[in-house]
C-alpha cells in the first residue's frame, strides 16, 4: 500500500515534532530580510479581498484550461489539484493512491510539465501548462469539483519587497480560496506559512495551526532536497468548504 493511501490524507508519514535529524544535504536555508510576518501584510490581505483582480487571462492558459475543463466535466469525480507541481511526482502518487479522483497537476514551467508528462500513463492524471493566477480563477468559475488542494513548496519569494508575489500577499488569493476543498501548504521557510495562516485569519476567519513536521518518506523532489539538508519543514491544512 502506497505511503498516500495507507496516510488517508498525507499525515501519517510525516512525524511532528520530531527532533530526529534527517541526512545532511547541500540546500541553503531560505534566507530573508524577513525576522516576522510582513509588517503590510494584513493591510495588503484586506486590500486585495475588496477589489476585483481584473488581469486578463493569458491565452495559452485559456486553451490549456478549455482542454482540462473538458475532462472535468465528463468525469463525475472531484479534483485533487497539485499547483506548481514541478515534475508532478506527487501528482502521479495521489493519482495512483486515489484512482476514483480527478488529479490535475498545473505549472507554468515548460520544462518541468514536460518533465512530468513522462512516465505512466494514468487515466485520472492530467498536466496543465499554465500560470495558476489565470487557472484558479477559471476554475472558479466554472465551479470545479475541488476536493483537494496541494500547495507543495511554493517559490517563497523571501524578499520583504516581495510580499506580493507569495500566493497570501497576491491579489488572486480569494480565488485560490473560493475554490476549496481541503488546502494543504508545505514550506521550508517558516515565515511564508505563518503568513498564510495569519492571511487564513483575515480573508477567511480560518484558524488553523502552522506545524513543523518531518517528511521521512518525501513526496516531492523539493521536499527530497530539503529533508536531505536538514530543513526544518512545516506545514498547514485547512478545509475551505
Ligand atoms: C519550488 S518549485 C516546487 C515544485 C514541486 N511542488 C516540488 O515540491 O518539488 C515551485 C514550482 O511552482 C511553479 N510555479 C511558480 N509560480 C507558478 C504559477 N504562477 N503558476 C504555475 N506554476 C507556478 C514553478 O514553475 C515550480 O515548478
Amino acid at each position: 500500500m502506497s505511503t498516500i493511501l495507507s496516510a488517508g490524507i498525507v499525515d501519517a508519514h510525516l512525524i511532528e515534532g520530531t527532533d530526529a535529524e534527517p541526512e545532511i544535504g547541500h540546500s541553503s536555508p531560505v534566507s530573508s530580510n524577513q525576522q516576522s510576518n510582513h509588517r503590510q501584510l494584513a493591510k495588503i490581505v484586506s486590500k486585495h479581498q475588496k477589489i476585483s483582480y481584473l488581469r486578463p487571462i493569458a491565452t495559452f492558459s485559456r486553451s490549456e484550461f478549455d482542454r482540462i475543463d473538458e475532462i472535468v466535466n465528463a468525469s463525475r469525480s472531484s479534483v485533487i489539484l497539485d499547483s506548481g507541481c514541478g515534475n508532478g511526482e506527487s501528482s502521479r502518487s495521489f493519482a495512483a493512491a486515489f484512482p476514483d479522483k480527478l488529479v490535475i497537476g498545473i505549472d507554468k514551467s515548460d520544462a518541468r510539465i514536460a518533465r512530468a508528462e513522462v512516465g505512466d500513463t494514468l487515466p485520472n492524471l492530467h498536466f496543465v501548462h499554465g500560470d495558476c493566477v489565470d487557472l484558479w480563477r477559471l476554475a472558479v468559475q466554472a465551479r470545479w469539483p475541488v476536493w483537494r488542494h496541494l500547495l507543495l513548496y511554493p517559490n517563497p519569494w523571501p524578499k520583504a519587497k516581495h510580499l506580493q508575489r507569495r500566493w497570501h500577499g497576491h491579489p488572486v488569493f480569494k480565488h485560490l480560496l473560493a475554490l476549496g476543498g481541503c488546502l494543504e501548504l508545505r514550506s521550508n521557510w517558516e515565515i511564508y506559512v505563518s503568513e498564510f495562516a495569519a492571511a487564513l485569519e483575515i480573508a477567511a476567519a480560518k484558524y488553523v495551526p502552522v506545524k513543523r513536521f518531518f517528511a521521512d518518506a518525501p513526496i516531492t523532489p523539493f521536499e527530497r532536497k530539503y529533508a536531505a539538508s536538514g530543513h526544518p519543514l512545516y506545514r498547514l491544512q485547512v478545509q475551505l468548504d
